[in-house]
């Protein structure tokens, strides 16, 4: 088991990675359950695999745990999901002291940290992300969201849970797809700030095809080590660098969002291919070499993830995902802000791109295999 500790201040948390976690929760959660009321929030493909396992361990450590579920999939990270599960909630007298349990995906934990981030103006959750995705990335560093028609993620908070639990056993029954998912946001890491990380993903490529539990535990590690530290850094992605982690999500977004939020296009899908569209147009720049979008490619490829925009079968039109695009979070009046690549392991970002440029390059993109 290894603990790594989210350094912020009086909001320092830790994160807790090993395996057979769930059947002895209480121990990673930094608060007394004895009656304490815990809302556990999961989905309806989580709820049969591992919300009994922790109901009951909750029961024997004297807590009052309520089950609430979700449908799963984007569509629940809405404002009428929202608005029904803050008055389920609310129904059971929810107090301050109140516990939230964000058991699932980056979608259950995105979702219940928005509601632990709004109800009675703040209530303690703890993460328990059980999807690759959910373990490298969306459950650690305090992002909350739900969707809107305009874009994804537009409506949230930053608000920090208390510990975050990841169980890699989950890992077993998650779907090749959805595990694959995660691996991109993993490249992601490598890309941005570790360029020997990304070796090794090259170097593994075959394991983690076939799921070698030592690589993934290694992945999931470095890549929270990575992400606490960035987190530590700019928790609310004011300074420059957080902002780094966002590296193919302004593409990405844009294009889950053309593909409707119905799970055609899923989330570490639309960052695989967001990813080869900012490399390349890191290359037209000239600020990243023809080699490195290739190698890029390559790994990508190797990890049987899409690398374009035919890849995803979306249907695209330049004007309709530059309008998306324009409703990013990371624009401003100065225009959108892009995370480009120098090199393999070293991003920055850039708000300088013409509407003429990025157009181009949406066009371009559209033709690449
Ligand atoms: P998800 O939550 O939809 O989970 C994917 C699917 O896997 C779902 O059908 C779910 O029911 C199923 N599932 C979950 N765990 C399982 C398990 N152990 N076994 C079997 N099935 C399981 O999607 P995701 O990819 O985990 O998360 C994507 C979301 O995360 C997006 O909404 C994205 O915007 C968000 N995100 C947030 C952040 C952040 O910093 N907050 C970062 C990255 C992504
Ligand atoms: N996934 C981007 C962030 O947490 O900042």
């Amino acid at each position: 088991m290894n603990t790594l500790t989210l350094d912020l201040g009086a909001h320092s948390y830790a994160l807790h990675i090993g395996t057979d976690l769930l059947d002895n929760i209480e121990a990673y959660i930094p608060l007394s359950l004895e009656k304490r009321k815990v809302f556990i929030l999961t989905d309806e493909t989580v709820k049969p695999l591992y919300a009994d396992t922790i109901m009951s361990v909750f029961k024997a450590q004297g807590a009052l745990p309520f089950l609430l579920c979700v449908k799963g999939g984007e569509e629940s990270k809405s404002f009428s999901e929202f608005e029904r599960l803050s008055h389920e909630i609310l129904s059971h007298q929810v107090t301050r002291d109140s516990l939230l349990v964000a058991l699932g995906g980056g979608v259950v934990g995105d979702l219940g940290g928005f509601l632990a981030s709004t109800l009675l103006r703040g209530i303690p959750y703890i993460q328990v992300p059980t999807t690759l995705l959910a373990q490298v990335d969306s459950s650690v560093g305090g992002k909350t969201a739900i969707n809107t028609p305009y874009g994804k993620n537009l409506v949230g908070t930053f608000y920090q849970p208390k510990s975050v639990i990841i169980d890699l056993n989950t890992l077993k029954t998650l779907p090749v797809r959805e595990y694959r998912a995660g691996l991109a946001e993993s490249v992601k890491y490598g890309l941005i700030e570790d360029v020997s990380f990304f070796e090794y993903l090259e170097t593994n490529s075959a394991r983690l095809n076939a799921m070698d539990m030592e690589v993934c535990q290694e992945i999931v590690l470095k890549s929270c080590e990575t992400k606490a530290r960035i987190v530590s850094q700019d928790e609310k992605e004011t300074k420059g660098k957080r902002a780094l982690l966002n590296l193919g999500h302004t593409f990405g977004h844009a294009l889950e969002t053309l593909a409707g939020y119905t799970g055609d296009v899923l989330h570490g899908e639309g960052v695989s291919v967001g990813m080869v569209m900012a490399a390349q147009a890191s290359h037209e720049l000239g600020m990243f070499s023809q080699e490195d979008v290739i190698r890029l490619t390559r790994l990508l490829r190797a990890l049987a993830l899409p690398v374009s925009i035919k890849d995803l079968g979306v249907s695209v039109t330049p004007t309709k995902m530059y309008t998306l695009m324009c409703g990013d979070k990371k624009a401003t009046k100065d225009g959108i802000g892009f995370i480009l690549l120098d090199k393999i392991g070293q991003a920055r970002l850039r708000s300088d791109l013409s509407e003429e440029f990025i157009l181009k390059l949406i066009e371009k993109c559209m033709e690449l295999d």
